[in-house]
């Protein structure tokens, strides 16, 4: 196919020994809550897992508790239902089911975001490159009604609406929101969400460079020394 191939951005997290930037992930979350999670579920995250990695436990209480399920049944129908919420409960859904999730997007199902950016080859790059990449299609280039172009898409037409933009929503950390800002800390979100032992894992990896540069000069020295009577 004809997409393009995203560049690859300098991520905060991009190496072996860097952590997530953790009030990016913070950020993230609010773009997730404030934007996508209008159509997108994250069915594998549970309030629970950003205690202590974006959020603390007393606000994580609060945001369960405020969460409201907007139900869009049909296109134009939307029933706002209050709920309570508590910490060890799963983000809510968007729609009850594929269908409902279909015939609100002109037919087309918003996936899943929880391991999104393991799922599409690219990974943070590209959903930063969709996110960011809408433009008007090429001169004698026609894309379908409902359908909207982006270079980066399979097939070049998506069924998502541009979801962001500069000032979509204001942060409460008072960083602005310009498109690229909302754009890398949803990425960086959705990074921690896809791969929550991302900072374990590099830890680990440091201790055990570390270790090894101990273990293998001793036993290297240790060989020595025990052949050194055979030869
Ligand atoms: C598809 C991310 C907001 C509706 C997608 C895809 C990603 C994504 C990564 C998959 C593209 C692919 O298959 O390669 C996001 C993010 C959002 C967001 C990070 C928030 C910043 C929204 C909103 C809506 C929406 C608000 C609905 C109004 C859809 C639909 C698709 C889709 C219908 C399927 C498109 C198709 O297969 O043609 N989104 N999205 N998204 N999204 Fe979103």
């Amino acid at each position: 196919d004809l997409e393009l191939h995203p560049p690859e951005y300098p991520w905060s997290h991009a190496g072996p020994l860097s952590s997530l930037d953790h009030a990016s992930v913070r950020r993230g979350y609010q773009v997730y809550k404030q934007v996508c999670s209008a159509c997108h579920s994250m069915e594998y995250l549970a309030f629970r897992n950003l205690v202590g990695v974006s959020h603390t436990e007393a606000e994580v209480k609060t945001i369960a508790e405020e969460v409201c399920v907007c139900v869009c049944v049909c296109v134009c129908v939307c029933v706002c239902t209050s709920q309570q919420e508590g910490l060890s409960d799963y983000f809510p859904k968007p729609y009850p089911n594929p269908e409902a999730a279909r015939n609100a997007n002109n037919g087309a199902l918003p996936p899943d975001l929880s391991y999104i950016v393991n799922a599409r080859h690219g990974g943070e790059d590209y959903v930063f490159s969709l996110l960011t990449g809408y433009c008007e299609p090429p001169a004698g280039v026609e894309v379908r009604e409902g359908l909207y172009y982006n270079p980066y898409f399979v097939g070049q037409a998506i069924g998502m609406a541009p979801p962001i933009y500069n000032e979509v929503l204001e942060y409460d950390d008072g960083t602005p929101a310009s498109m690229s800002q909302v754009a890398k800390d949803v990425c960086t979100f959705l990074r921690w969400a896809a791969e929550p032992e991302h900072d374990q894992r590099k830890r680990m990896g440091l201790k055990m460079l570390m270790g090894a540069a101990i273990v293998i000069p001793l036993l290297y020295y240790m060989k020595r020394h025990r052949w050194s009577v055979l030869k």
